[in-house]
């Protein structure tokens, strides 16, 4: 059986571990890590079979797993992917913004090589990126509209220069219109799926990007659109949040986890 580390023991992370402890991933989770001790003992009170808690998240990877999985922040995978990688693990990445730093997606796509490793992105929060990655050579136009409850995005870099109080927010209203290079360093935990439209798409600045508020949804919902001689693709993707965090939407952890079950299983693969 696969061997996991995990670091972040969030909404994500434990949900995930969860499914491993369950028997839905058939893998063994080995060692966790999560700057918050509490966080981690958390997770680790919630599961029948239980790994080590490690002193820092470069220790996941000096031990004998196969793949660490980050669900933590952007700030994580710039400071361990690169040295996952040369410890010769695979990895699989939750915080996707990270990588539009074109200079940290250059070296960890030049640590794959070098070190034969992979590094795995979930499809996360939104559907339709097999269509998106068959037809990227013949795209003219990408762009994503998500909408959340204000409380979605509390706490966003953009607010700290923006005129906008998300606490007046009364009607549905625009927060923000860009392309996702921009959206990625203003909205960083809420533009993951931006980031990965953009990474099997047309890249960052020809993604086009809007951020809506409707203090009435109760979900985070998406809408992609993509033009090219190939033809048009739309997609609506509706998601509930999770209980625990309402910036990650339930459909992101459940594409993790059938991520990491696919990477443990033998098995026949669906899917582009
Ligand atoms: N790819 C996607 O579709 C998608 C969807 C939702 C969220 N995300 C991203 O996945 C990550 C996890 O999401 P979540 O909902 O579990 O968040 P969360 O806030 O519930 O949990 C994150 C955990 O990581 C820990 N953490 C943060 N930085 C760390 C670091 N440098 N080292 C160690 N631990 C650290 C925190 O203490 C926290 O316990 C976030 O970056 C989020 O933006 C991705």
């Amino acid at each position: 059986m696969k061997k996991i580390g995990l670091l972040g023991c969030g909404a994500i992370g434990t949900q995930i571990a969860l499914a491993i402890d369950e028997g839905k991933i058939p893998a063994i989770l080995t060692h966790i890590f999560d700057d918050s001790k509490e966080k981690s003992s958390t997770l680790h009170a919630k599961l029948k079979n239980k790994p080590e808690i490690v002193e820092n998240s470069h220790l996941l990877s000096s031990n004998s797993v196969d793949i660490v999985v980050e669900a933590a922040s952007q700030d994580a995978v710039k400071d361990a992917a690169l040295s996952i990688l040369q410890n010769k693990k695979d990895l699989m990445i939750m915080s996707v913004g990270a990588l539009l730093d074109e200079s940290i997606y250059d070296i960890l796509s030049d640590a794959c090589q070098d070190f034969k490793k992979t590094i795995y992105l979930p499809s996360g929060a939104i559907a339709g990126l097999d269509g998106i990655k068959a037809i990227k050579d013949e795209l003219d136009s990408l762009s994503i509209t998500t909408t959340k409850h204000p409380r979605s995005l509390k706490g966003a870099k953009f607010f700290e220069t923006s005129e906008i109080n998300l606490d007046e927010i009364n009607s549905v209203t625009t927060i923000f219109e860009g392309t996702a290079k921009q959206a990625v360093s203003l909205f960083p935990k809420n533009i993951n799926v931006a980031a990965l439209l953009s990474l099997t798409g047309i890249g960052s600045e020809k993604t086009r990007v809007t951020i809506m508020a409707d203090p009435d949804t109760d979900k985070n919902t998406h809408q992609i659109e993509a033009n090219g001689s190939f033809g048009k693709m739309t997609f609506t993707i509706e998601n509930f949040p999770d209980t625990h965090n309402p910036k990650t939407s339930r459909l992101a952890i459940l594409s993790a986890i059938e991520t990491l079950r696919k990477y443990c299983s033998n098995d026949i693969q669906i899917g582009t």
